[in-house]
């Protein structure tokens, strides 16, 4: 292991590091832009820059390798100079739009301005004008006067998402981030994540555009239901003291934005647009009102008509669902006497033109918790497709499975959290709550157990699956 001293300290690098990584690895700060953990060095930005002791310049710490005995200095005064009059330079043509822009409050540019500049601009000159409003693609909008040249989102579609989608056209500051003409960035499922990447506010998500401030927002940690993979995340909802008091209470609970929680066991960085877009999943019109053959009944009546179909039921077969909690299928498995045959459903199948799988992280299996669900009911699941015709009880959970497969004499007991027509036909009807109003666990396809934490209250008339199964269990209140 190479020691290196970081302001006459000494530090044990790894062999490979670069300074800026044996700094920050050891609590050293160096500033950085067009750097990341997962792109290729650049080099660019030029504000990391360190003095080596002795040396009367600065160099970039991004791309200087350790070696035994190297002596940096991160905070000389040549240092902070050089930091200054590249901020100097970086903020020259940098529009003030910071009270307009989505990325104001994280943005790398405004916070450096002020650690390591703060003064006014130097220069007399009208700025240099560029496109403001560039339609990168469908999903992301480019604002070329806040972009800093860094390159990391031309990197990342050509390291990571290897879509090749973007390049910098032009010399100087004339440079602009450009789509390719033949490789549209909308092809790319992974596009969004140059979103995070940007340093500045220059790539912006459309339907995100000027919807909040930030820091009027809260993340709660959670696990993306949109696949086998289970990609760790932040769902981004109105802290209570900023709600929107809107005359539709949706508006007032509802998810602004999902950004990826780094996870290396998972997801490292990165997650796919379809997690992004996890309000068009969750935020359907949602099923609030027990049903006895479509007509509206008492959740406590609806859950008495369930329980006695299940007592009575003589070839019962149940369907659980890979969308529920470890803890749900764990409680589905204990409510269910012997008798049921219990079968695996996936809720979920490919929709039409979304990507099946890659090496990225996206997988075929668009469901989060096929995995446990699998361990708990190890029955093969190929007969879902043809139930037994003497079947007479068929109690459904979650969505997804056609009702013109249960044969005609089997009485239906389906508990769904969306407002679908099968409900209607169920011989019973339960509403249950979504991932985003309860606590739990997935299991993804590697067998890494993820948590998710609840965002928002669940309506007062819908029921918790778990505490539903335990209730079946027992005999208390389904509302209990
Ligand atoms: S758009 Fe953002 S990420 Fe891309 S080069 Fe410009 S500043 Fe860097
Ligand atoms: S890869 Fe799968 S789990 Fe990850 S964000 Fe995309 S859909 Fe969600
Ligand atoms: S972070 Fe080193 S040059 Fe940009």
């Amino acid at each position: 292991m190479p020691e290196i001293f970081i302001n006459g300290q000494a530090v044990q690098a790894e062999r490979g590091q670069s300074v800026l990584q044996a700094a920050l690895a050891n609590g050293f700060y160096i500033p950085y832009f067009c750097w990341h953990p997962e792109l290729s060095v650049a080099g660019n930005c030029r504000i990391c820059c360190v003095q080596v002791e002795g040396r009367s310049w600065v160099e970039i710490a991004c791309n200087m390798p350790v070696a035994d005995g190297l002596r940096v200095l991160t905070d000389s005064d040549a240092v902070k100079e050089y930091r200054k009059s590249i901020m100097q330079l970086m903020t020259l043509n940098h529009p003030v739009d910071c009270g307009i822009c989505d990325k104001a409050g994280e943005c790398t540019l405004q916070d450096y301005h002020y650690r390591y500049n703060g003064a006014p601009s130097m220069s007399h000159d009208v700025k240099v004008r560029s496109t403001k409003f560039h339609p990168l693609s469908e999903r992301i909008v480019l604002d070329n006067e806040r972009c800093i040249l860094c390159s990391r989102c031309v990197r990342f579609t050509r390291e990571i998402s290897k879509s090749n989608a973007l390049g910098i056209v032009q010399r100087g500051d004339t440079s602009l981030v450009r789509a390719a003409e033949d490789r549209p960035l909308d092809a790319d499922p992974y596009s969004d994540n140059i979103i995070d990447l940007c340093p500045v506010g220059a790539l912006l998500s459309k339907p995100f555009l000027y919807k909040a401030r930030v820091w009027y927002l809260k993340p709660t940690p959670s696990v993306c239901p949109g696949c086998a993979r289970g990609c760790t995340v932040q769902i981004w909802h109105r802290k209570p003291e900023w709600k929107l008091n809107a005359l539709d209470p949706r508006l007032n609970a509802r998810i602004e934005r999902v950004t990826p929680l780094d996870n290396p066991d998972v997801n490292g960085p990165w997650i796919c647009n379809k997690g992004r877009d996890l309000a068009q999943i969750l935020e359907r019109p949602r099923a609030t009102q027990a049903m006895r053959k479509g007509e509206p009944v008492d959740l406590d009546l609806a859950f008495e008509l369930a329980r006695r179909l299940i007592e009575s039921a003589e070839r019962p077969i149940a369907l659980a669902s890979t969308w529920g909690s470890n803890e749900e299928l764990t409680a589905f498995s204990k409510a269910l006497p012997n008798r049921f045959t219990v079968l695996t459903k996936q809720d979920w199948a490919p929709q039409p033109g979304e990507r099946l799988d890659d090496d990225l992280l996206i997988r075929a299996d668009k469901n989060p918790n096929t995995a446990a669900a699998k361990a708990l009911f190890p029955q093969q699941d190929e007969g879902i497709d043809a139930l037994p015709e003497d079947t007479d009880l068929v109690l459904v959970w979650g969505e997804g499975f056609d009702f013109a497969r249960i044969p005609a004499r089997a009485k239906i007991v389906f508990l769904n959290a969306y407002l679908q027509p099968e409900n209607g036909h169920a011989d019973v009807f339960i509403p249950i709550s979504i991932q985003t109003e309860r606590r739990g666990h997935y299991t993804n396809f590697e067998g890494t157990v993820s948590a998710f934490d609840p965002c928002f209250p669940k309506p007062a008339s819908v029921v918790d699956a778990e505490a539903l199964f335990a209730a079946i269990a027992s005999t208390e209140s389904v509302k209990a």
